[in-house]
């Protein structure tokens, strides 16, 4: 059902996105491939899909569970919910390994002491069987304990000939800070890797997709360009339009509204920690500003002290980093309204 919330897993749930998918399955057999887009633009249903769509052993890693600073018994405890998913295929495989224990259906992984178990052993033996790891949402692996699995995905990418990588990242900038490949000092330094961008519905592909969805639901379609015109071509909002429209809620501000609410808590989680001046920078920007100038004229009224270059410049290349802003502009219309109104 086009309308239903969750990640697509089913290609005819799918909008779409047939490129996508066949390039990223076209591209497995390659060590690493990224597929990028801002949030909610679809990019775990097309991974699913292919995933899906591809008779081989894969991991699926969700990396948007590992807490903020976490640690070592965090990751491993990650990758070995995910191992458990796939044990089908790799059992054989992983129970040779030093370290790795199978209890029935579970499995787990040491991450110290005498039995510890690196991520590269793990990678050498699920290079065995062969086939794809995908890591969603991989710039949370940012931290630092994130070399531990950069150097482990270098020694896979030079060695391990059966496996994929699939990095998938909504905060872009971030997922490129994480790999570094143009970095000389970093540890995936000089690697290539296949990025596929996921680009937003365009404004025809928007209304034949809320239109469809609503057909699909035996629903006659409802104030779907007003729709469009408020949440862009998006898939994860439009489908949150439709979904909450054959809920009873057609009316396109309404929904917008509600929408806002959660984009202001999302921006909140993803801004926690950080500066009010985040805060005003993105109004700035909201209210109109699109120039460094009339940035540091707006906040610099709203604090009522001169800023220094570099604090601004920190912060707007920090927010696009987070994929908020690019070139002075929202990448969400919604995220958009809720800057605008924070207070
Ligand atoms: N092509 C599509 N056809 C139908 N529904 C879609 C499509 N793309 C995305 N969606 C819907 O939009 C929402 C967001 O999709 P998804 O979770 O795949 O995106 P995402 O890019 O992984 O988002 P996030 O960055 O938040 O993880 C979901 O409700 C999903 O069902
Ligand atoms: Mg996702």
């Amino acid at each position: 059902m086009l309308f239903d919330e969750r990640p697509k897993t089913r290609k005819e749930d799918l909008y779409d996105r047939d490129k996508e998918v066949e390039e990223l399955k076209g591209n497995v057999g390659r060590p690493l491939i990224i597929l990028t887009g801002i949030r909610r633009i679809g990019k775990t249903s097309i991974l699913n899909v292919a995933l899906s769509e591809l008779d081989v052993p894969k991991v699926l890693i969700d990396a948007r569970s590992l807490p903020k600073n976490y640690g070592l018994r965090d990751l491993y405890g990650l990758v070995a919910d995910s191992l458990t998913s796939s044990l089908d295929k790799f059992r054989e495989v992983l129970s040779r390994v030093r370290g790795v224990r199978i209890l029935g259906y579970g499995v787990e992984l040491s991450w110290r002491g005498k039995d510890f178990m690196s991520l590269s052993e793990l990678f050498d033996a699920l290079n065995r069987k062969g086939g794809i790891i995908a890591v969603d949402e991989a710039q949370r692996l940012r931290g630092p304990n994130s070399k531990l699995f950069l150097e482990a995905l270098a020694h896979a990418y030079d060695y391990d000939r059966n496996l994929t990588f699939v990095l998938t990242g909504s905060e872009i900038g971030l997922l490129y800070d994480l790999l570094r490949v143009d970095d000389p000092y970093s540890t995936l330094y000089g690697r290539y890797y296949k990025e596929i961008r996921v680009r937003r519905f365009s404004r025809e592909e928007s209304i034949d997709f809320l239109v469809k969805g609503f057909e699909e639901a035996g629903v006659k379609p409802k104030n779907v360009e007003e729709a469009v015109d408020l949440l862009d071509g998006i898939p994860g909002w439009l489908t949150f339009y439709g979904k909450r429209c054959l809920d009873g809620k057609c009316d396109p501000m309404e929904v917008m509204n509600m929408a806002v609410s959660l984009a202001m808590r999302e921006l909140k989680a993803l801004l926690r920690g950080r500066s009010k001046r985040y805060f005003t920078v993105m109004k700035a920007v909201a209210s109109g500003a699109r120039s460094w100038s009339q940035v540091k004229r707006y906040v610099e009224e709203a604090e009522g002290r001169a800023l220094s270059k570099s604090v601004l410049y920190n912060v707007l290349s920090n927010l696009e980093r987070l994929s908020i802003l690019k070139d002075y502009e929202f990448l969400d219309p919604v995220y958009e309204e809720a800057a605008r109104r924070l207070t």
